[in-house]
Formats: structure tokens, C-alpha cells, sequence
């Protein structure tokens, strides 16, 4: 070897071990511990959406210390526009109502939060919040603001302690605002700086100075991923956090249209990064996380390597309890709408996925059922420390299996009351309608007569939902048509029936609902089969529809996760995302190979379930379960 290659090859292996020092050691002596389980903590967005203050954060915090950090609860985090007047006229994309410092930075509105008075930022705040045991996050938004830009602002040297100059000038922030990179949704907020530029970086560093001068643990970025993807800005807030002697937990967001290779190039930077667009109280948002997070546990990526410790796909926040609305300017004001099964499967799903758990709904109304819920022994244990976690698709529903008494399975009544905010499963429509073309009535010699509506689904093959037909000779007398008029009661016991009397008589308008109340003689309840499919209602001349059928067809199935816990336990979770609900069976033998755990056979195992406390010893060949409506079942399982 020549000494000009040595040179050239030991040069390369000091790059190589530059390289890897950088991540593997920090600042001398750290360990990398930082975010080693996946953080949790509370977030104010859910609840007060952007106006959160002084008070009602301190009072959240305090409640957050008391109830939920002894289960791990420990970031209290700011959610987004700290820095905004709370007028009429200020909203999320308005110009003008923001405070900053000499420097461009954002400083807290003083009328929200009066402690900032007097150059004091957040300090004030964090101490109090610190002293409560408890750590300290706050929201910012990528790069700098439009008003800062405005202002030309100039850009402070930290370590100088004055104006940033370079090349023989003062640098400002007209020098380092890109104007054509505003944020896509506060396009008269913010917009990216260019890093590239020394300034740049100084602006972005005294910004994070500031900010952990005042004693921040944990800074949600927002604006940088998903579609507002800023992989420079990542890496560089990420550079300049390392730098500094405070360890910050580093989230990012949000996460709308975000693939595993675009995380792969950031998860390294991050502690945390959105990986589902903003979830909120909605069946269909709590579903839409099923794919996505099954994509990021399969290319390994729960618990990477991570800013100065780990990194975590992260399913946001868990809008559960006393909460607001997105992006309104009002505070908490209204119930979940989920349903109890629904925050079971987010609690579930959240958990065995090791999302960070972020609790969002007002804590001064925390009501006892949401709290056991988000305080679940066994979840909270899953999110920490089991291992391995993957979604496992050898599950199947076993509908035949279910027995003449479970037929009737559709719970009218529960999924009408369940939908009321958003889409009734049932409504009256015109009878021309195509939506209104599914009814059959269902042959089963062995059932009472049955009128069901022909559900087709892909994976699960076809499954109904029926009502139970019944007439009266009296009623058929009176009626001198062709046509057999019926009653269609629920499957419950206390039969009630189908009225469509909130319908105007006579007209058929769109999507109006369908009443269930006591069943009575009254033409509102008498409906009749058209061999089109049509169930007509003879009071409003029009005809019963299911309007969710295009949801229910494009986000049913069902859906399992497996994961071993730190004691060789076997979790093994049932999801059903299905709107009736559905009988969902695995294998011993295809778990055992799954796994790859010899212990786990046919006969040698017991199992328990979470939320019935049922406990079964020992497992046969199947594990299987009839699972609610988008609800699930949790199996702990021990051999
Ligand atoms: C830069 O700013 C400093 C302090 O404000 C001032 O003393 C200096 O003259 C400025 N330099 C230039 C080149 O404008
Ligand atoms: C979810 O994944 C399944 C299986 O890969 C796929 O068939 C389905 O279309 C996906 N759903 C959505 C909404 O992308
Ligand atoms: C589901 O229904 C469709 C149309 O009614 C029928 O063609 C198909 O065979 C059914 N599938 C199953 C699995 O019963
Ligand atoms: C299963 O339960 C039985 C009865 O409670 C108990 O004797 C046995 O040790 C348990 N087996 C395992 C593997 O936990």
C-alpha cells in the first residue's frame, strides 16, 4: 500500500467512525436514552384546539401529575399558536396577531399566558410544571415566521450573543425566509428557512436556545412531514437539539400520505413521527390506522434507532373524554363520540403498535371509564414492553359457527345511536333510489321471518342485517292492497320497530332517518317487499335505505396483532372492524409457527381476555371470539 492510499484508506475510516460516533455517542459520557419506550404524555389540541392558557394548562398538568403519570403519563405539551392573540379575527391561517421577540422567535401571547410577561417566555410555566414531576412540550411550526420575515428581523448569534454576521454583514430574516416554501396550510404563518445558509442554521439554533432556556423536555415540529415533507429542516432542528446540553424529545408531524421510506430517512433524527394524518372521534379515522401502522411494524421500524435514543411511528393523540373540535377557536365543549368498543380497539391498536400515547381530552373532566381505559394495566404494559409486534393475518370469521340464536347479530339500534353524529346507518330514501335496492327476505325455515339487507363484503364473504318480520291478520284485513304489510322489529328482546315518521308524509327526500321507537298500529311502521329490493314504508311512500354501505364496504374485515411480552407471554388481539359483529377464530398451530415458539401448543397453554376477564385452561386447536362491532378482544396468553 502506498502512503498516499493509506492515508486515503485511514481518512476513510476516520469518516466512517466520525460517522458512527456521531450517532452512537453524542456528547461524551450520555448515554442514549432518550425516548427509549414510546413517549405519553397529555397534548391540549384535542380540547382546546389553539386557545389554550395559562390556567387551564396548569390545571391539566397538575391532574396529569396526580392521575396519569404513575402510569407514564409524563409530558404536558402546548399544542400549536401559543404565540397567537385569542381575538375575533385570529384563526389558523390569519396574519398579524402573533407575538415575537427582537429576534423573529415566537413568544407566548401575554393576555394567555400573563407569566411570560417581561422577556419571560415559558419559564415560569415549566417550572411549575416541572416542580409537578412532570416534563415540559411545546408546539412550534416549521422554519420562521411571515411576520418575522415581515419585520426583517435581524438573526441572533447565540454564541456571539448578538447579530449573526458573516461575509463581513449583518444577516436578517429576509435572508433566510423562503418565500415559495410557505407551510401548505398556514400559508400567512410560516415558511421554511434556508439552511444551507450559516444563518439560517443560526436562526434555527436560537430559536431551540431560547426555547430550552426556558426549560423544554419535548418540541412537537409541525408542517415538516407527510405532505409538508422538509427532510433539511428535520435533520437540522435534529443537529442543533444534539448540540444542546438538554436532552428534547423530538416529535414530528403531520403524518397525511406517509410511506416507510420516506421515514427512513428521518427516523434517525426524530424521537417521534406522525405516520396517519389528524385523528379524530371518527370510526373511520381510528380505522384508517390499521394498514398503516401494520406497514411500519413489518419493516421493523417501532422502536429504531432515534434521535439520542429511539425512535416511534406515532398513531397521534387519543382524542377520548371532553373535547373540542379541529381547528375551531373554542375550548373543550363536548363528549367522544366513539363508542366504548371503538376506544377500546384505538386503546388497543395504539398500544400493541407502540404508538407514544398522548391523552388529548380535557383532564378536568376526566370521567372514570376513560381513565381505566387509557390506565390499562395490561395495554399500558403491552406499549412498554412487549416486543416483536406485528399484525398477524392468519385470522378468520367463522360465521356458520355461530349458531341459530347469534343469527340475528345486526344490532339496529346500538349502531343508529352510535352513528348519530355523523352517518345513520338507516334512512328513507326514494324508491328509485339504487341505494335503496338490498332488501331480501330471508328463507331460513328454522328463524322467525327475517327482511335483511344483503351486505356485500370482501373479505368476510356475504353477511346480513336482519329485522324481524311480523304482521297481524287484523292489520292485513284492514289493508285491502296486493301488498303484505309487516312490521320489522329489532332483534333485541324489547322489540321496538322500524318508523318512518319522521319523514314527511308523502315525499321522499334524501337521507332523511328512520326512527326506532315502540312498536304500535301506525302506518309509519308498516312496510312492504318490492321484488326490486325496495322495502317501501306505506305512511311516507318512501323506501329504507342503508347509507353507510359504501363505508361499511370499504373499511370492514377484520384484523389481528400479535406481540410476546417481557415474560414470554403471548399477546394476541382480535379486531372487528366489520359493522355487525363477527366471530373471529386463529389457529394454535398457525400462531405457534408465527412466532416461532415451540412452547406454544395445543393443550399447554391458558389464556385470559382483557376486557371480559375471561380465562380459559387449556387452549385447544383454536382461539376464537365474538367480537362486537368495531370493537376487539385482547388474549394475554401464557405456556
Ligand atoms: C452589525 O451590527 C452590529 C451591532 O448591531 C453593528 O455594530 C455593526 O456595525 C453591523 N455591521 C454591519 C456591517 O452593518
Ligand atoms: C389495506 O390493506 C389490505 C391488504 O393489503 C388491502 O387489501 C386494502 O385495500 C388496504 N386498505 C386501504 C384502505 O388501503
Ligand atoms: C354474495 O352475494 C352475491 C350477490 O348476491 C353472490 O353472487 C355471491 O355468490 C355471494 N357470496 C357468498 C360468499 O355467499
Ligand atoms: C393453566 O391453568 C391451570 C389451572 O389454573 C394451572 O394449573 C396451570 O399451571 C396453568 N398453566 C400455565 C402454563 O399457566
Amino acid at each position: 500500500m502506498t502512503s498516499a492510499s493509506m492515508r486515503a484508506s485511514l481518512f476513510l475510516a476516520l469518516v466512517l467512525c466520525a460517522n458512527f460516533f456521531y450517532w452512537e455517542c453524542c456528547k461524551a459520557g450520555e448515554e442514549k436514552t432518550l425516548a427509549n419506550f414510546p413517549p405519553r404524555g397529555w397534548n391540549s389540541y384535542d380540547s382546546f384546539s389553539w386557545i389554550i392558557d395559562e390556567e387551564a394548562f396548569l390545571q391539566n398538568a397538575e391532574i396529569l401529575a396526580q392521575k396519569l403519570l404513575p402510569h407514564g403519563y409524563e409530558y404536558a405539551v402546548i399544542d400549536f399558536l401559543w404565540y397567537r392573540k385569542n381575538v375575533d379575527g385570529a384563526y389558523v391561517d390569519s396574519y398579524g396577531y402573533d407575538s415575537i421577540d427582537e429576534w423573529g422567535r415566537p413568544i407566548p401571547d401575554p393576555n394567555r399566558w400573563p407569566s411570560s410577561r417581561g422577556g419571560k417566555g415559558f419559564t415560569e410555566v415549566a417550572k411549575k410544571v416541572h416542580e409537578m414531576g412532570l416534563k415540559f412540550g411545546i408546539h412550534l411550526m416549521r422554519g420562521i415566521s411571515t411576520k418575522a420575515v415581515d419585520a426583517n428581523a435581524p438573526i441572533l448569534d447565540v454564541h456571539k450573543g448578538g447579530v449573526y454576521s458573516e461575509d463581513g454583514r449583518n444577516w436578517t430574516a429576509r435572508d433566510i425566509g423562503l418565500t415559495h416554501r410557505t407551510c401548505g396550510w398556514m400559508q400567512h404563518g410560516f415558511m421554511s428557512v434556508n439552511t444551507d445558509l450559516g444563518a439560517g442554521k443560526a436562526f434555527l439554533r436560537s430559536l431551540y436556545h431560547l426555547y430550552t432556556e426556558w426549560g423544554v423536555d419535548f418540541v412537537k415540529l409541525d408542517c415538516v412531514f407527510g405532505d409538508d415533507y422538509d427532510s433539511k429542516e428535520i435533520s437540522s432542528v435534529s443537529q442543533l437539539l444534539e448540540e444542546l446540553d438538554r436532552p428534547v424529545v423530538l416529535s414530528i408531524s403531520p403524518g397525511t400520505r406517509v410511506t416507510p421510506s420516506m421515514a427512513e430517512t428521518i427516523d434517525k433524527y426524530v424521537n417521534m413521527y406522525r405516520i396517519t394524518a389528524d385523528d379524530w372521534d371518527t370510526w373511520s379515522d381510528v380505522a384508517s390506522h390499521f394498514n398503516i401502522s401494520r406497514d411500519f411494524a413489518s419493516v421493523k421500524k417501532i422502536g429504531a434507532e432515534g434521535l439520542r435514543g429511539r425512535s416511534w411511528p406515532d398513531l397521534d393523540m387519543l382524542p377520548l373524554g371532553w373535547l373540542t373540535d379541529p381547528g375551531v377557536q373554542q375550548g373543550p365543549h363536548r363528549k367522544c363520540y366513539l363508542t366504548l368498543d371503538e376506544q377500546k380497539t384505538q386503546m388497543t391498536l395504539w398500544s400493541i403498535a407502540k404508538s407514544p400515547l398522548m391523552f388529548g381530552g380535557d383532564l378536568r373532566n376526566l370521567d372514570g371509564t376513560t381513565l381505566s381505559l387509557i390506565s390499562n394495566p395490561t395495554l399500558l404494559e403491552i406499549n412498554f414492553y412487549s416486543s416483536n409486534n406485528l399484525e398477524f393475518p392468519h385470522v378468520y370469521t367463522t360465521e356458520k359457527r355461530l349458531g341459530k340464536k347469534n343469527h340475528i347479530f345486526f344490532k339496529f339500534k346500538e349502531t343508529i345511536y352510535q352513528q348519530k353524529h355523523k352517518k345513520k346507518i338507516l334512512g328513507l330514501t326514494s324508491c328509485t333510489d339504487e341505494r335503496a335496492k338490498g332488501w331480501y327476505a330471508s328463507l331460513q325455515t328454522s328463524e322467525p321471518d327475517q327482511i335483511c339487507w344483503n351486505l356485500k363484503m370482501k373479505q368476510s364473504g356475504n353477511l346480513s342485517h336482519c329485522l324481524i318480520k311480523f304482521s297481524s291478520d287484523e292489520h292485513v284485513i284492514h289493508n285491502q292492497e296486493h301488498k303484505q304489510y309487516f312490521h320489522l322489529a329489532t332483534p333485541q328482546r324489547d322489540f321496538i320497530c322500524l318508523d318512518a315518521s319522521s319523514g314527511r308524509k308523502g315525499i321522499a327526500s334524501e337521507r332523511r332517518d328512520i326512527k326506532l321507537t315502540s312498536c304500535k298500529w301506525h302506518a309509519s311502521q308498516m312496510w312492504s317487499l318490492n321484488d326490486d329490493g325496495t322495502l317501501v314504508n306505506s305512511y311516507s311512500n318512501s323506501c329504507a335505505a342503508v347509507n353507510s354501505y359504501k363505508v361499511s364496504t370499504t373499511i370492514g374485515g377484520i384484523r389481528s396483532w400479535i406481540a410476546t411480552g417481557r415474560r414470554g407471554e403471548i399477546y394476541l388481539a382480535f379486531f372487528n372492524l366489520n359493522p355487525i359483529a363477527t366471530r373471529i377464530t386463529a389457529k394454535v398451530s398457525e400462531v405457534r409457527d408465527f412466532i416461532g415458539n415451540s412452547f406454544f401448543r395445543e393443550g399447554s397453554c391458558n389464556w385470559t381476555e382483557v376486557w371480559s376477564g375471561k380465562n380459559m385452561q387449556p387452549v385447544r386447536t383454536t382461539i376464537s371470539a365474538t367480537v362486537n362491532s368495531h370493537g376487539c378482544s385482547l388474549f394475554v396468553l401464557t405456556c
